[in-house]
């Protein structure tokens, strides 16, 4: 890549003109003209898009420096009208679900196969499609756990019922450099990426790709709707240089799959097998002694981004050192040499709504202790080791039988509509 933002930071922070702007660090400036518009579709930002977007190998990608949050918002509001019944599995993140609210969109859930890692039920998922319930689709792919929707075959259905598939891929920035197709390819009208989330970028870069290239002025136009009138330098040229990255980081990332491969395969079953992508790393702990996995984990100096009763989830990235794959290997083996004992899969009981998603997530709500909740209409997104499961969507009644469960996942409390 050229780097274009990065060239015209570089300039403009080498003039020693006196600045009359907002206050500004280095390359923490502010739109002028020498440093570009994100909202724009020209100049020093665009020519930096279209550079990552043939990296990303996309027909068009617009740059976020608010997150997939932001991307899922502008593709939502590009792609779907009000009202619109949107399929979509009960493990899409909370970030998906706001936007829906916020848009007044209804979603119309599928089922996940039972237990850790369950996978979208692709079959219902295309039947329902063909059946007219729904009027766009939504899925997580990758998920959190690492496994990836059967993208080609939804977006068959998606065509042929003439309903547009939006993908939140905000784990999967990586996988091309683990030689799997993004999204696009595979058949997504768009997609999010969070750059931050697997790749060297700070936090909240990411982009949208989008299979229309007309589209995008469209899209960039929502994506200033949604977002900060002020988007952050900083992250832009972080996410500019994530792409310069992408280009030159393959070996390094086939380097540390075979890492992770290796590492399962010395595991036993406590290290789940790769899914989709090798570089996820799912421990099962259902029938492990909680506290004795926790004090694993400290002993062995080890950070997950999930420790919960069920499972812990690692994301490692070739940053990761000689010793901290030492300390990985420590931590799992000694996990593997915990006794397990029979553990039932959670059953997650049904629940039925009650009021629209958006007049439920603006409405006026209070907290209440969980054990009160019972016949309430649940005011926000309750979700299970997140971003895991939706137990509870704004609009949702709790239902009295629910209770227990959710007190045992360790919610104590609950928003409700006042
Ligand atoms: C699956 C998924 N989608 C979307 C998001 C939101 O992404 P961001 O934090 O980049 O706004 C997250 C964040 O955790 C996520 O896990």
């Amino acid at each position: 890549m050229n780097r274009p933002l990065e060239k015209a930071l570089f300039d403009f922070s080498a003039k020693s003109d006196s600045r009359f702007f907002m206050p500004a660090l280095t390359f923490d400036v502010t739109e002028l003209e020498a440093t570009g518009n994100l909202y724009q579709d020209s100049g020093i930002i665009a020519d930096s898009e279209r550079e990552a977007a043939a990296v990303a190998g996309v027909p068009a990608l617009l740059y976020s420096a608010g997150g997939s949050t932001l991307c899922i918002q502008a593709l939502f509001a590009e792609f779907f009208h009000e009202n619109d019944r949107i399929l979509c599995a009960r493990s899409s993140h909370k970030a998906a679900i706001h936007a829906m609210g916020l848009l007044g969109l209804e979603p119309v859930w599928i089922s996940s196969s039972p237990g850790l890692c369950g996978r979208i039920d692709t079959d219902s998922m295309i039947a329902k499609i063909r059946n007219g319930e729904a009027d766009g689709v939504f899925v997580t792919s990758p998920d959190y756990f690492g496994i990836c929707a059967d993208l080609p075959a939804l977006s068959a259905a998606c065509r042929q019922a003439g309903i547009p598939l939006i993908v939140d891929a905000a784990h999967g920035g990586h996988l091309p450099l683990l030689g799997l197709d993004n999204p696009i390819s595979l058949g997504a009208d768009g997609c999010a990426v969070s750059l931050h989330k697997t790749l060297p970028a700070l936090t909240g870069a990411a982009a949208v790709y989008l299979a229309d290239p007309l589209r995008a002025e469209s899209v960039r136009r929502r994506m200033s709707v949604f977002g900060s009138s002020s988007p952050s330098y900083l992250i832009m040229l972080s996410v500019e240089r994530c792409y310069d990255y992408l280009q030159t980081a393959e070996a390094e990332w086939l380097a540390l799959a075979e890492s992770c491969n290796a590492l399962r395969a010395a595991a036993g079953n406590v290290l789940m097998p790769s899914v989709d992508d090798p570089t996820r790393l799912v421990y099962n702990l259902s029938g492990l002694d909680e506290v004795s996995v926790r004090k694993i984990t400290k002993d062995c100096r080890i950070i997950c981004e999930l420790l919960d009763a069920q499972c812990a989830v690692l994301i490692p990235s070739p940053l990761n050192s000689d010793e901290d794959f030492a300390r990985l290997k420590a931590f799992t083996a000694a996990l593997g040499r915990l006794q397990r004992h029979l553990a039932d899969c959670p059953v997650i009981p049904a629940s039925s709504r009650a009021m629209p998603l958006r007049q439920a997530l603006l409405a006026d709500a209070e907290s209440v202790p969980i054990r009160q909740a019972a016949g309430r209409i649940c005011a926000e997104v309750v979700s299970l080791c997140p971003p895991a499961t939706v137990l509870l969507a704004p609009g949702e009644i709790i239902q009295p039988e629910m209770l227990d469960f959710l007190f045992s996942t360790g919610i104590l409390s609950v928003n409700v509509i006042k």
